[in-house]
Formats: C-alpha cells, structure tokens, sequence
C-alpha cells in the first residue's frame, strides 16, 4: 500500500521506548505497559499523517458513530485500556463468527470479504486513521451492517480488549515487513505474538497470515510452528520445486539468492477469501512471491 508506513523510518519519539536496557523507562502499575503490551516492546508502526481531509473526513464524520468502536485509551490514541472489553453481541446486535483483520490497510481485504460472508461479523483493527476512513467510505457505500473498525495496536486489542477464545479468525495480510535487520525487532509476526493471537481464538480457529517477504514468510511459519498451541493446517505441503520459498529464493526478485530448495514447505494455498489488494497487486508487478500461511489453534 502506497500509503503505508513501512518504508519509512521510524519517528525519533519512538527511541528508547522499547523497554531496552539503554533507556529503561519505569513502569506504572496498571498501565499498558505494566500488561506488557505498550511499547514495553518495539511497536510495529510508525506514527504519521493522521489528519484527514476532503473525502476521507466527510466520511469520519458521517459514518464513524455508526462503525467505529469508541475505545477508551489510556496512554496514547492508538491505545486501549486494559479494562476496557469487547462486547460483540451488543456491538453488531448478534452473535455471529467473529473474524478480526489486523492491519486492514485502506479495508480492501475485510470489506470484499464481509459482503461476501454476511453471516459473519468482521472487526479491523488499524492504527492509520486515512486508512480507516477509507474503509468507512466502502462499509457505508455497500450498505454493510456487519463490520466495525477500531483505532488501535493490535497487541494491545488481542491481549486486553476482545475476550478470550471469542474470535474465528484472525487475519495478518502483509504486514509491515521492516526487513532491514536493524529494524526487524519491529516485525509484528515474531514469538512473543503467537500467545496473543491463541488467546482470542476459539478453540479450531484459525490465523491466516500472508506475505510477499521471504524472510519475514520463514519467520511466520516459524512462529506457527514454533508454538504449542497451533497446527499448521498445510503442513509439509508443497516443498521444494512446489514452494514459493524455493521460487522466491531463484526468482532474482527477492532478496534471499540461493538455490538451496526448501525442504520443510507448509505454504498454504492462496486464500480463496483473500482478494487481490492495490498493495499485492504492487507486489506482484515486482515479481515478489507470495507466501500463504493458515494455523489452526490447538
Ligand atoms: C503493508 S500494510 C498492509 C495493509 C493490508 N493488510 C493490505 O494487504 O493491503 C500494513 C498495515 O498494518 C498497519 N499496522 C502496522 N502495525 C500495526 C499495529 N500494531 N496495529 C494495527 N495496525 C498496524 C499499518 O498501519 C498498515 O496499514
């Protein structure tokens, strides 16, 4: 996506806030930080153009009562307070299967998906407020009654905010990549994730993830395999000259050269549920593979 903050750098305010020994902050006790979920470790966004206009303001205006949940915050506006809990049967009127996008980008993915599964309730979570608006713009123009967006750090909506065990999906399409080394500490997909994400799924719930970075694929999957509470649902499929690792890794358009086939596999198929957004679409005519990975909780 054009407009994401990925391949910039990060703001100056955010140094030092990753709770690293060179600038240790104190701890309040009740705070997000005190839940370890703000900015006790590197946040996976940067901070930037909030502002909205013309088209995208009008949209806040008419339509953020009707579909953007009102989170109390606590530190910042992307956070959420600890004691604040999702209650989603008085949010969409129903009790419905919850899917939750993280980083839902300008809302292309969880729209597309929410009409196509009106049986279902859909929740984005997106800290880029012109991204939200323009998600507004498309719930409102097709009338869509089950997705709400909220404003917030995802880390902080999976391990406080929405119940435990209460959501069907959870979705990481593309998520910022932050592939230089220096900065991968930032990635969102690494182990400390995976226990927040089978927090709130329920039992045979599944954690689709997607993305056009080698690196950040391999990582993925590790995370997955890693923990104790998912199976890969594609597990050991479509290894070496069948696996997007060993395509990316020959394609000269990644930058992981070898030759070197990969032998482990557990790529998922492309989720048929997963349309093609302006953002993939841009990888594609890159030549960039796509990786596809599905975890079911345990
Ligand atoms: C590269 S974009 C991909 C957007 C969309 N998923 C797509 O495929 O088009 C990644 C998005 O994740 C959002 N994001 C990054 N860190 C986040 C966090 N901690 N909480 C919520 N959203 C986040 C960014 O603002 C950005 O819009």
């Amino acid at each position: 996506m054009s407009e994401s903050p990925a391949s910039t750098t990060p703001e100056s305010s955010d140094t030092g806030t990753d709770g690293s020994t060179e600038f240790p902050r104190p701890v309040t006790p009740g705070s997000q930080a005190a839940h370890g979920t703000y900015r006790v470790q590197p946040v996976s966004f940067v901070r930037r153009g909030t502002r909205l206009q013309g088209r995208r303001q009008k949209a806040w205006e008419d339509h953020s009562e009707d579909y953007v949940i009102d989170v109390p915050r606590q530190v910042s506006d992307t956070s959420v307070h600890p004691d604040y809990l999702f209650d989603a049967e008085a949010v969409y009127g129903r009790t419905a299967p919850l899917v939750v996008e993280i980083g839902s980008g300008l809302g292309e993915a969880i729209v597309n998906a929410a009409e196509a599964n009106p049986e279902k309730n859909f929740l984005a979570v997106e800290v880029y407020k012109p991204g939200l608006a323009q998600t507004l713009l498309k719930v409102a123009s097709r009338e869509l009654t089950n997705v709400r967006v909220v404003q917030a750090n995802a880390p902080e909506v999976l391990s406080t905010m929405l119940p435990a065990g209460s959501v069907s999906e959870v979705w990481v399409f593309f998520p910022d990549p932050w592939h230089k080394t220096k900065h991968n500490k930032r990635r969102m997909v690494k182990d400390a994730f995976a226990p927040l994400v089978s927090r709130v799924l329920a039992e045979g719930g599944l954690w689709r993830l997607a993305t056009d970075w080698s690196g950040y694929a391999e990582q993925m999957r590790a995370v997955g395999t890693d923990s104790d509470v998912f199976a890969n649902v594609h597990d050991g499929e479509r290894t070496g000259s069948e696996s997007p690792l060993t395509e990316a890794r020959t394609s000269g358009a990644d930058c992981e050269v070898s030759d070197e086939p990969d032998a482990i596999g557990g790529w998922a198929p492309r989720f048929d549920g997963r349309i093609l957004t302006s953002f993939e679409n841009k990888a594609h005519k890159a030549g960039r593979t796509i990786f596809d990975l599905t975890f079911r909780r345990l």
